[in-house]
């Protein structure tokens, strides 16, 4: 578990004034500054949550080490990250940072994961993609960004995955102030849960280190890839349970130009060997049942106006998926809802690499009423009719991709998909004389791979609750999309990936 923070603001000057305000006037004062640090502890059955952890020697002690960056205004940032170590699974922690930041709340309380066979071993985690903020300046997000995030602490997740384009820093006058405003919105959740994050094609910022993404690096200290320092969080995997995450960076595989540095093949290969060998690794472990990818960009879209699904991905990524048989790949960059059937290889003599969907059923709501009049377009989701079956699908027989760009943007693709469905692939990215991004190649594709979508609903996120089963049964994950601006509301998506759990043999 990581507590990080964002160290106080600093005026422009550069030198001794830059130093943090706090340090600064305790070296006036003649005293030694406080490192920053964060003590925590075990919550008792009576400690009030938000309460300062006592200084005393029940409680232990975690010095962040600081992340440090320059802006294109030459400001230096810092980023403080407290790596706390030795915590018990299945408990309930406290913590307070110290010095208290003047920005962020100085408490904050989590728990850590069951142990496994232990009864509370089931647990739910959330995810979306495509934020921004609610801020009066942000041109890209909305009221919804800030919304999602009390709507999503209703379901009290273990985590939460943010997938990709966090705050559209990349596109704003002054990104820190972006990125400074993001995290203040979303400190109400993030101090009390993991917010897990997938880099996305907005996340590199022009003139920000080899890569433009210098900052996105110091502002998260994602678990360690092994790669080397220019590569370190942007991509990384980590367990659950018996969930498997393994988060990618799709900007390395993605034929699409669209951030302010292009990114294909920007790690020559590193990122594809080492999602080989985390996935190979994942389904040679007994205790390992579920393998979940997180990516920004999608395989698979049914937006005629928005990104599209890319080949690059499909030709890189998506072999890898089969070979190892990941269960779900959740995505954003589209701005709408939708979701696939278990897709594995593709259609025969495809160009574009179409996934093959393992089911032929039609989609969840198939009308063919002629266009003009008012009804849902093909495969869109009406509520479940009360005591209706939930819809239970096999993992085995290929990977859902579920598309939830839907954290808040303020371009929402919901309304501009493919009416009869039809599939929109990024084929080319094709460089042009001069500056400018390069130009998108486009083809359509038949969609026989998707299973059901939403126009009514371009604020959501999905709530998933992992179930382990029992050795020898069924482990389930329990899919549930929601409406962040209407959360009282059923789920407008609800299904279930069911999987069978080996034996105990096997799970040793
Ligand atoms: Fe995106």
């Amino acid at each position: 578990m990581v507590v990080s923070w964002l160290a106080d603001g600093e005026p422009a000057a550069r030198g001794a004034a830059s130093a943090p305000a706090g340090a600064l006037s305790a070296l006036r004062q003649g005293l030694r500054p406080q490192r920053p640090a964060v003590r925590f502890a075990p919550a008792g059955p009576d400690s009030v949550p938000l309460d300062p952890v006592p200084d005393d020697d029940t409680a232990e002690r975690a010095d962040a080490t600081t992340s440090t960056f320059r802006d294109a205004a030459r400001r230096r940032h810092h980023v403080h990250h407290a790596r706390l170590g030795g915590l018990r699974p299945g408990t309930r922690y406290r913590y307070t940072i110290e010095p208290a930041p003047s920005e962020a709340p100085a408490t904050g309380e989590f728990r850590t994961a069951a142990a496994p066979g232990d009864p509370g071993e089931a647990f739910t985690f959330t995810c979306f993609g495509d934020h921004g903020t609610d801020e009066p300046d942000d041109p890209y997000g909305t009221a919804a960004s800030r919304a999602v995030v009390g709507a999503l602490d209703r379901y009290d997740p273990l985590f939460h995955l943010v997938i990709g384009d966090l705050t559209y820093a990349s596109l704003r006058q002054d990104p820190a102030r972006a990125w400074a405003d993001w995290f203040r919105m979303i400190a109400p959740s993030a101090r009390h849960r993991p917010w897990m994050p997938v880099a996305g094609n907005h996340e590199s910022e022009r003139g920000m280190g080899r890569f433009g993404l210098t900052p996105y690096q110091a502002y998260f200290a994602s678990p360690p890839n092994g790669a080397g320092p220019d590569y370190e969080g942007l991509w990384y995997a980590f367990t659950v349970g018996r969930a498997r995450f393994v988060m990618l960076f799709g900007e390395d595989v993605c034929y699409q130009d669209h951030g302010e540095v292009y990114l294909y093949g920007f790690s020559e290969g590193r990122q594809t060997a080492w999602l080989e060998r985390t996935l190979r690794e994942a389904r040679a472990d007994g205790a390992i049942d579920w393998v979940i990818v997180g990516v920004h960009q999608v395989a698979m879209s049914t937006a005629a106006y928005h990104n599209g699904g890319d080949l690059g991905l499909r030709a890189a990524w998506l072999p890898l998926f089969d070979r190892y048989q990941v269960d779900l790949v959740l995505c954003g960059h589209e701005h709408h809802y939708e979701r696939t059937h278990p897709v594995r290889g593709v259609v025969p003599d495809s160009t574009e690499l179409t996934p093959l969907p393992a089911l032929t059923t039609e989609p969840a709501v198939l009308s063919t009423a002629p266009r003009a009049t008012a009804r849902p377009v093909v495969g869109s989701l009406t509520a479940r009719p009360a005591g209706a079956e939930l819809e239970r699908i096999d993992a085995t027989t290929g990977a859902v991709h579920v598309t939830i760009g839907t954290g808040g943007s303020s371009t929402p693709s919901s309304e501009a998909l493919f009416d009869p469905p039809a599939g929109r692939v990024v084929v080319e990215a094709e460089k042009r004389h001069g500056a400018g991004r390069r130009r998108t190649v486009y083809r359509l594709e038949a969609a026989p791979w998707l299973a059901a979508r939403s126009t009514e609903h371009p604020y959501a996120f999905a709530a998933l609750r992992v179930d382990p089963g029992e050795p020898g049964g069924t482990t389930t994950i329990r899919v549930t999309v929601h409406d962040s601006l209407a959360p009282d509301e059923p789920p407008f998506d609800d299904f279930m990936l069911t999987r069978p759990r080996p034996g105990e043999a096997g799970s040793a």
